[in-house]
């Protein structure tokens, strides 16, 4: 007996389904116009791109990309496949490649491919295991790219950025995104493996305070926009690279963490080595007393950068915007520098960041662009606000169906789909039944799908150049020309608004 097969979403990954997809798509409407009327246009972003792009931007040592990404290692192109080919034309046709460019040089894996051809010519194994055999090593020695499903999109962007010379464009360059992001992070609620983002950056050749704050207003008009209740500011600035800066603050706070070391779990212990910042960011409750104490970065920030965080912060009051300072916000990617910031928002529980961003100056020339560009950005967890708007009453999804038309008799199914047509014409959302129906088991159907009206037209109404529109709500029915039935249906919304 053969089992039926029963597929389910892979781990981590969910279908957003109706009703509640509709309200994705407000929120993503509401952001494309919100940051459209900031001067941000849209960028579409490839969903996979080169580890490491992700690996010198996001940082090797971050947990993003040491723990969390889909990687995977891409056929090598110009090179047919090994197992179609006999060995020595394979490595025939890598030389080639390496020869022409199509494949970086690389002696070691020439030399190997070579070891390897004699040993197979050794070979007394039946031919087609020989083969399978020398097939699975030369899949070992990874020629191919290695490739990632993207872990969030800033780098995607200044990759874009510099590829297509955008710092010749006028004024500051302004993009946003919105997409899926791939973290192969432990799931619960709030965290998943394949989310959400609504981002966006802003790249140009300066790095005034008010643009950090005028990014910041953008996202909170955004919040505004969709009535999220309880959100909280929390800024931060985390300096920058110069030695009497941030890493004069890192010694200081290495040397005070190796004081605790005893004390400090797995994770603190490996980041006193590889990012004592981090340590920060530590959740574990058996940390909290001793991080409280330990030096700040407001107090060791060179004079440029205080200065710097002082005009956020006074450029921030301009706007009237309210925030909290969190000296803890470090953050946990390396590119940023100066202003850090993050929104968190009700209903989310342990996992209450809607939003993260911040300023990371040196990025564009880490990737190999203009050293003097800077950038600013962020990025919204799309899942995360719509589950807080869902959690505080904002999040109720809009739609609906305006009408059910429901027609009885052969004779009126022309009348009815013209009219369903006209309807459609006119904004209202139509149910049309595709068959004729009992009376009963119709306006059965309009009440269990919801509709707000039922439109009835039957073979009396059809003579009369009439059809019944019955409120679903209240039950009171009436009967209306056509003119009359539109301004009535529109009476109704509009009322709804
Ligand atoms: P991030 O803090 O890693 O920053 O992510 C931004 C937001 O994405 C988080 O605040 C959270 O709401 C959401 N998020 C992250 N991981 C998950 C997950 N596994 N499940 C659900 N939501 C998640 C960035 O990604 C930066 N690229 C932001 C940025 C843009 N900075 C400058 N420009």
């Amino acid at each position: 007996m053969s089992e039926k097969l029963k597929f389910q979403a892979i781990k981590g990954v969910r279908d957003i389904l109706p009703p509640e997809s509709a309200l994705w798509n407000r929120v993503e409407q509401a952001a494309r116009e919100v940051f459209g009327t900031f001067g941000f246009a849209e960028i579409r972003l490839p969903i996979f791109e080169p580890t490491e792009l992700f690996a010198r931007s996001v940082g090797g040592d971050t947990d993003i990309v040491g723990k969390e990404m889909y990687t995977f290692e891409d056929k090598p192109t110009g090179l047919p496949d090994p197992g179609d080919t006999a060995p020595v034309t394979y490595f025939e046709a890598v030389k080639q490649a390496m020869n022409t460019g199509k494949l970086p040089h690389n002696p070691s894996i020439l030399a190997k491919i070579e070891l390897q051809l004699s040993n197979y010519d050794n070979r007394h194994d039946a031919p087609e295991r020989a083969h399978l055999i020398w097939k699975s090593y030369v899949s070992d020695l990874q020629l191919g790219e290695s490739i990632s499903l993207r872990p969030e999109a800033t780098a995607s962007v200044v990759r874009a950025y510099i590829e297509h010379g955008m710092q010749t464009l006028p004024g500051n360059v302004k993009l946003f995104y919105m997409g899926p992001m791939f973290r192969r992070e432990r799931p619960q609620k709030g965290r998943y493996r394949q989310f959400y983002q609504i981002g966006a950056e802003l790249l140009g050749q300066s790095d005034a305070p008010g643009i950090d704050a005028e990014l910041i207003e953008m996202l909170m008009t955004l919040f505004e926009r969709l009535t999220l209740k309880g959100a909280v500011l929390h800024i931060n600035s985390i300096g920058h690279n110069a030695p009497n800066c941030r890493p004069a603050y890192v010694e200081k706070l290495r040397a005070e963490l190796q004081k605790v070391r005893e004390q400090l779990g797995p994770d603190s212990l490996r980041r006193i080595e590889t990012n004592p910042l981090r340590v920060l960011d530590s959740k574990l409750e058996s940390e909290q007393s001793f991080i409280e104490k330990l030096p700040r970065i407001a107090e060791h920030l060179c004079a440029e950068c205080k200065a710097h965080y002082d005009e956020v912060k006074r450029q921030l009051g301009l706007r009237g915007i309210s925030y909290q300072e969190n000296w803890r916000l470090v953050r946990g990617l390396d590119y940023y520098m100066r202003t850090t910031f993050e929104i968190t928002a009700p209903g989310l529980g342990s996992q209450n960041a809607v939003c993260g961003g911040g300023r990371y100056d040196g990025l564009v020339e880490l990737l190999g662009g203009q050293s003097t560009t800077k950038g600013i950005g962020f990025a919204i967890g799309t899942d995360r606000l719509i589950l807080s708007l869902q959690g505080t009453g904002a999040g109720e999804a809009p739609g609906g169906l305006d009408v059910y038309l429901a027609w009885f008799g052969a004779a009126t199914q022309p009348a009815a789909i013209s009219l369903a047509r006209r309807l459609r014409d006119a904004g209202f959302v139509v149910e049309l039944p595709a068959v004729d129906m009992k009376f009963g088991k119709s306006l059965g159907l309009a009440d269990r799908l919801k509709a707000r009206h039922a439109v009835i037209l039957g073979e009396n109404e059809l003579a009369e150049g009439l059809v019944a529109v019955k409120s679903l709500a209240d039950g009171t029915q009436q009967k209306l020309a056509e003119p009359e039935l539109f301004s009535y249906l529109r009476d109704a919304k509009n009322a709804r608004k």
